[in-house]
């Protein structure tokens, strides 16, 4: 199969993409540096995610049709209440919320998405309203809301696709911090399962494959 994946240089996506190619997938990447390391089964892509004109550019240099699509590029900008800045909230929602639809949107202009294409938005729990209790940042919650909304409405559009959110639990990456309890490598193992099992569409899961309320 072809995967997608954006933000594959590091954390979770870097634990996607080397669990995917030692399982004898095909990727394209969207990076906006470089990867730590070149495959034969990597195809390598400049994007950033928060620019419409890079995502387009993007998405027209995928040679293969799409069988999935991990919209996985995201920024946790730490602002609480009552320190929130313009700044913060429009970053957030240019690479939480913005990025992720105009990739999905973009690809399907360009005919890129096979009938039957999985897209998955990863999400977090942190933008789950139904069981908010409190944020580690308001932009970060906020734009994570907004983008599940983009997966229901998406799959309410695509309806010979699936599209999902995907929490991948709480991760030791450079923005999950030392103290969480799960490698990406065990998340990114979790992710790769839930979609190569996923059978529905315009749903919340967790990397188990457990439904999360909206
Ligand atoms: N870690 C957790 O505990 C946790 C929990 C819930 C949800 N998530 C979600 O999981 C996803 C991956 O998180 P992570 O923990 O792996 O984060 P990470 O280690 O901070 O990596 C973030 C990735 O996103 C890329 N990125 C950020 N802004 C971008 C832009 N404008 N254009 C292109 N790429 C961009 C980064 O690229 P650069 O290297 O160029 O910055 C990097 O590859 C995110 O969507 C995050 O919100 C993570």
């Amino acid at each position: 199969m072809h995967w997608v994946i954006t933000g594959a240089n590091r954390g979770i996506g870097l634990a996607l993409t080397k669990q995917l190619l030692s399982q004898g997938e095909r990727l394209t990447v969207g990076v906006r540096t470089s990867m730590p390391f070149e495959h034969e089964n990597l195809k390598v892509l400049k994007v950033d995610t928060s620019n419409p004109v890079s995502i387009e550019e993007f998405v027209s240099q995928i040679e293969e049709p799409i069988d999935v699509l991990i919209n996985n590029a995201g920024v946790l900008i730490e602002e609480k209440f009552p320190e929130v800045t313009e700044e913060g909230m429009l970053l957030s929602f240019k690479v939480n919320t913005m990025g992720p639809y105009m990739l999905v949107q973009e690809s399907y202009k360009q005919g890129k998405l096979k009938a039957g294409a999985k897209i998955i938005n990863i999400s977090s729990i942190l933008g789950s309203i139904a069981s908010t209790g409190g944020t580690t940042s308001i932009p970060y919650s906020i734009s994570k809301a907004a983008l599940n909304m983009a997966t229901k409405l998406l799959a309410h559009r695509l309806k010979n696709m699936y599209v999902v959110s995907i929490h991948p639990g709480w991760v030791k990456t450079d923005m999950g911090g030392p103290e969480a309890p799960l490698l990406p490598e065990e998340s990114a193992d979790g992710i790769i399962k839930v979609i190569r099992n996923l059978n529905q569409s315009g749903v919340f899961l967790d990397y188990t494959g457990k439904i999360l309320p909206w």
